[in-house]
């Protein structure tokens, strides 16, 4: 049998700083564990704009196509702020989700008990809290036809639409009810029905899509009482489906529930490969922080967990992956923070580096 095959695009910021502590993690499997992974590296964003003239190579998306999973660090910066839109670091992450075709986007809200009063919400509203956000990720309003800044009589108007097929909501439905399956049989599906004619069909699809899964428990909200509900009592949630914009919008919201940026990961799944696993791209969900970029002051979990993500869903290694996050819980309850997870006066940050130190130690301590 041949490794599995991960290519790591660490991309710019603080993306390589991260990307270094998931090697240790790598190496870390194939020298006590013997899991070895294939694993190639290329550039995307700004550091692929910078050799290339563009945020993603043709060969890049290639061999994207062709592995496992991708596991992304994070693009853009304020040194490309003034590039015209189309060769924008952004592109780059936008070609491979829309050319991967992955078109579920799983965040999970996930508490550590150890950062448990770290949220900006009473610890009893948040501990324990675990639930998942299945955003649609390859259609909507960032993609709808027509788009454009356009001159109407002596004025601009800017215009972006809101689209979605009935298959596009139905394929990310049964990612979603897949999902709640194997998690607590119930999920919400949120969209504006009341005022939008695709959350009417959403609805629909979501409905008929239910009956091929009888045992989950179906609710529907529209998506701004889901917005409160997610910040009143997060905990009645189990899996959310949504759309691209408002799965943008509740996924980050729902992500200070629990804490740091700096903790978050993501996964973004497409249809099955020859090989029956998904398609795949793997990231934290922050952006790559030019403000610390270069200081060691990133925290790597966010990356690191992302891993433990295609661990359990591009692998079929979840209890390895379980290891890890157990790993990374041990280490939090330790007392090791990096600067951005600090909350008492005194408190001493780790660096970047250390804090993938202390997850290595605590997998080892783990066997
Ligand atoms: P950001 O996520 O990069 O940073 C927001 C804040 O969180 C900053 O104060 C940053 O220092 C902190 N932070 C983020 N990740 C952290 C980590 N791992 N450890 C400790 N602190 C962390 O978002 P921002 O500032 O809006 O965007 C910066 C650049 O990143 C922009 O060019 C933006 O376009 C890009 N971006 C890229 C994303 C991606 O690659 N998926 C996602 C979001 C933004
Ligand atoms: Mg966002």
């Amino acid at each position: 049998m041949t490794n599995p095959s991960l290519l790591i695009l660490a991309g710019d910021g603080i993306g390589p700083e991260v990307m270094t502590e998931v090697r240790k993690i790598i190496d870390w499997f194939g020298a006590k564990r013997d899991i070895t992974f294939d694993v190639s590296e290329d550039l995307v964003g700004g550091a692929a704009y910078d050799v290339h003239g563009t945020p993603l190579h043709d060969d890049t998306m290639a061999k994207a196509q062709e592995v496992d999973a991708v596991l992304l660090g994070a693009v853009g910066g304020p040194q490309y702020d003034d590039l015209d839109f189309s060769v924008k670091p952004e592109r780059g992450l936008l070609r491979l989700r829309k050319e991967m075709d992955l078109y579920s986007n799983l965040r999970p809200a996930q508490c550590f008990d150890a950062l448990a009063d770290f949220s900006s919400l009473k610890t009893d509203i948040v501990s324990g809290l675990d639930i998942m956000i299945v955003r649609e990720l390859t259609s909507g309003v960032y993609f709808g036809e027509p788009r454009g800044i356009f001159e109407e009589g002596n004025e601009r108007v800017g215009i972006n639409t809101q689209r979605y097929t009935e298959s596009e909501i139905e394929r990310g439905a049964r990612s979603a009810f897949e999902l709640a399956m194997r998690r607590n049989k119930k999920l919400c599906s949120m969209e504006k029905a009341n005022v939008m004619e695709s959350g009417i069909l959403w609805r629909e699809v979501v409905t008929e899509v239910s009956k091929d899964y009888p045992e989950v428990e179906l609710s529907h909200m529209y998506a701004d009482n889901g917005a409160m509900q997610l910040v009143r009592a997060p905990k009645q949630f189990d899996v959310i489906y949504t759309d691209n914009l408002f799965g943008d919008i509740l996924s980050d919201c729902a992500a200070m529930l629990t804490g740091s940026l700096g903790m978050l990961p993501s996964a973004s799944l497409g249809a099955p490969m020859a090989n029956g696993r998904p398609k795949a791209m793997y990231e934290p969900v922050h952006g790559s922080a030019p403000d610390i970029a270069g200081q060691g002051k990133a925290n790597p979990t966010a990356c690191i967990l992302s891993f433990a993500m295609a661990l359990r869903y591009s692998f079929d290694l979840g209890e390895e992956a379980d290891r890890l996050e157990a790993a990374i819980e041990k280490v939090l309850a330790d007392g090791v923070r990096t600067a951005d997870l600090l909350q008492a006066d005194g408190e001493v940050p780790v660096s970047t580096s250390e804090m993938g130190d202390a997850i290595v130690a605590a997998l080892d301590a783990s066997l």
